[in-house]
C-alpha cells in the first residue's frame, strides 16, 4: 500500500475490503502450525482471521500508519513495516496470502520474485487484487474531467497495476510459481456516505490517480461524468473487478 493512509477512516468506512477478503481465506485453507505471510496486511483484520486457524502469521505493509494500527488492534500478532519487493525471507513460509494490496505494487516482477523466494518448496500463494478493467468507468470519468478542464489528458490515467489473468499468470510462472487457479470477476461495490461516497473514496484511495482530485470542483466534475455509470438511487457503486489467483512454488 502507499504511505499516505488514514487507518482510522479505512477501518470505519472501508471494512468491505477485508470482509470481501474473508472467503479468500477459505481458498488459503490455513492449518495449525503453518507459517503464513500476509503481504499488504493493512490494519490486520485478515491477519487475525488467519491466526485464528492456529497458523503462525506475520503481517507486512509499506504504511507505518497501517502497521501501527494493526499492532494496536492485535497486540499479540506480529506485524512489520516491510516492502514486499525488498523482502528477503528465503523459504520461510508455507503460504503467502495477499488481499487488495498487490495492485499498489507496480514492480510486479520484484514482488513475485520475493514472494516465490519466501515460500518453501510446494508452498502456496493465494492472492486477490484489482484485475484488468478494474474501476474502468471511474478512470474514464477522471480522463474525461481532465480533458474537459485542460483540453487534454495523459494517455495513461490509471496509476495502478490491474493485470489480466494471462499477464499475471505469466509473471508468477516466470518466478517459479505454478498457477493452479485464476479468475477475473466483477464485484460492483457500494460506497458508504451516500452522495459523498465517491468524494470520500478519492480522499482515501485516490491520491495516486491525479493531484487535481484534491480540488473539490474537480471532484464534482468527475462525479458528473461518473454518475450515469456508477450512481444508483443516491448510492455510488464502484466498478471493482477482482483477479483471484492461487499458485504453488515449484518443487525445483
Ligand atoms: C481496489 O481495491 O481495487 C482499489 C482500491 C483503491 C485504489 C484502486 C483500486
Amino acid at each position: 500500500m502507499t504511505s499516505e493512509w488514514n487507518p482510522g477512516l479505512y477501518q470505519s468506512s472501508y471494512s468491505f475490503v477485508w470482509e470481501y477478503g474473508r472467503d479468500l481465506i477459505a481458498l488459503l485453507a490455513p492449518k495449525p502450525g503453518e507459517r503464513i505471510l500476509d503481504a499488504g496486511c493493512g490494519t490486520g483484520q485478515l491477519t487475525a482471521e488467519i491466526a485464528r486457524s492456529g497458523a503462525q502469521v506475520a503481517g507486512i505493509d509499506t504504511s507505518a500508519a497501517m502497521i501501527d494500527q494493526a499492532r494496536g488492534n492485535f497486540p499479540d500478532l506480529h506485524f512489520r513495516l516491510q516492502d514486499i519487493c525488498t523482502m528477503s525471507c528465503h523459504a520461510e513460509f508455507d503460504a503467502v496470502f495477499s488481499n487488495a494490496a498487490l495492485h499498489w505494487v507496480l514492480r510486479a516482477d520484484d514482488a513475485a520474485r520475493a514472494m516465490a523466494d519466501s515460500l518453501k518448496p510446494d508452498g502456496r500463494l493465494v492472492a486477490e487484487l484489482g484485475g484488468y478493467g478494474n474501476i474502468r468507468a471511474l478512470i474514464e470519468a477522471v480522463r474525461l474531467a481532465l480533458e474537459s478542464k485542460f483540453g487534454t489528458a495523459p494517455e495513461r490515467v490509471n496509476p495502478w497495476f490491474f493485470p489480466s489473468v494471462a499477464e499475471y499468470a505469466a509473471i508468477l510462472e516466470r518466478h517459479g510459481l505454478e498457477v493452479t487457479f485464476a479468475a477475473l470477476f466483477d464485484r460492483p461495490t457500494a460506497l458508504e456516505g451516500g452522495a459523498r461516497g465517491l468524494a470520500n473514496w478519492f480522499a482515501m484511495f485516490g491520491g495516486p490517480l491525479h493531484g487535481e482530485l484534491r480540488q473539490p470542483a474537480f471532484v464534482e466534475l468527475v462525479e458528473q461524468f461518473a454518475a450515469p455509470h456508477l450512481l444508483r438511487d443516491g448510492v455510488w457503486f464502484l466498478d471493482y473487478r477482482r483477479l483471484r489467483v492461487a499458485a504453488r512454488k515449484r518443487l525445483r
